[in-house]
């Protein structure tokens, strides 16, 4: 007998403003047919001037709560996996404890853009997994627009804001792939790379908290290559092949990353969660959003093998192979 980290709940919270590539191209020179064909991306929520990240975060937690049907005193530890905190600090996450579970458990963020939700679920993983903790709340959650250039068309069409979040809970399995929980996590790094996708400011270099820069195909040729490697090894650590995996979660970029991704590890495309078209690029929040979504339409069951990967500024990248 071995322990797992069972998800028992998930849940998402988008804001309620949609921006369409129409009226962005009322912003920036830009229009539906570029965004369209290079990145899939069709509109992107974007929360209004008083809605924060914590909020987001508050409200994607209380239906992944009530999906795990639990309340906030059934929780040992909150992680908000995040690029866009409310303040510099506290973390974001202290907020989300205040507001919905137990003081005194511990409630901190996690730093890896794109890659925090995964990050994150592996650091909740490993606190079950000694015993640690009994259950957690694992949270991704952004106001990406706060930080957009939005003179720069070559990146502000492509991010939105949102929020997901995922309740764990210990369970009993045999050390199979066959149980329910997460079954592997594989995190990796190359800061070699930190200047290709970064904001061009923080506290100690600039006291500001700058603003999001990138060199889109730079980051476009790693993706494919990091992603690719990054789901094979979670399919060889588990001794299991591609064929089994009911869904692929991919964190949301751009629907052609996503498209040669599949394509390179032979997988199909109707076996692929796609929400970039609607909720465009939320970082860390993308995959607990297009778990939620895939749930919630029916298509993502329990007890179906699950897939997730990304990649982000660092570069930072990673796995995570989990039974619903
Ligand atoms: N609207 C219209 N034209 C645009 C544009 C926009 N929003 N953004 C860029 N262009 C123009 C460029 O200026 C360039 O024009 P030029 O040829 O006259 O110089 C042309 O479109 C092609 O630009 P390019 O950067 O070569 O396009 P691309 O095919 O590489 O697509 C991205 C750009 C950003 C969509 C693509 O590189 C990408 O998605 N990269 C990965 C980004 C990502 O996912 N980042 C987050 C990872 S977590």
């Amino acid at each position: 007998m071995i322990i797992r980290s069972v998800i028992e709940g998930v849940g998402s919270y988008l804001p309620e403003n949609i921006v369409t590539n129409a009226e962005l191209s009322k912003r920036v020179d830009t229009s539906d047919e570029w965004i369209t064909e290079r990145t899939g991306i069709k509109q992107r929520h974007i929360a209004p001037k008083g809605q924060n990240t914590s909020d987001l975060a508050i409200a994607a937690s209380k239906v992944a709560l009530e999906a795990a049907g639990m309340d906030g005193r059934d929780i040992d530890m909150v992680i908000v996996a995040t690029t866009t905190p409310d303040n510099t600090f506290p973390a974001t996450a202290a907020k989300v404890q205040a507001a919905l579970l137990k003081p005194g458990i511990p409630a901190f963020d996690v730093q890896a853009v794109c890659s925090g939700f995964v990050y994150s679920l592996a650091v909740a993983n490993n606190f079950i997994k000694v015993g640690q903790v009994g259950t957690a709340l694992v949270i991704g959650a952004e106001t990406l627009s706060r930080f957009l250039d939005w003179t720069d068309r070559t990146s502000c069409v492509l991010f939105g804001d949102g929020a997901g979040a995922v309740v764990l809970k210990a369970g009993k399995g045999e050390g199979t792939s066959a149980d329910r929980g997460i079954l592997s996590t594989h995190l990796h790094s190359d800061g070699r790379y930190f200047d290709i996708l970064q904001a061009d400011g923080g506290v100690s270099s600039t006291q500001t908290s700058g603003l999001l820069r990138m060199k889109g195909k730079e980051v476009f040729r790693h993706a494919v290559v990091n992603l690719a490697e990054t789901a094979r090894e979670a399919i060889e650590a588990n001794g299991v092949e591609f064929k089994d995996v009911d869904w692929l979660v991919p964190h949301q970029a751009n629907l052609r990353i996503l498209d040669s991704t599949s394509e390179k590890l032979g997988l199909s495309k109707d076996k692929v969660i796609v929400t970039v078209d609607k909720h465009a690029n939320t970082s860390a929040a993308s995959i607990p959003l297009a778990l939620h979504q895939g749930i919630s339409d029916g298509r993502i069951k329990k007890g179906q093998l699950l897939l997730m990967e990304t990649m982000g500024g660092g570069f930072t990248w990673g796995s995570a192979l989990v039974r619903l």
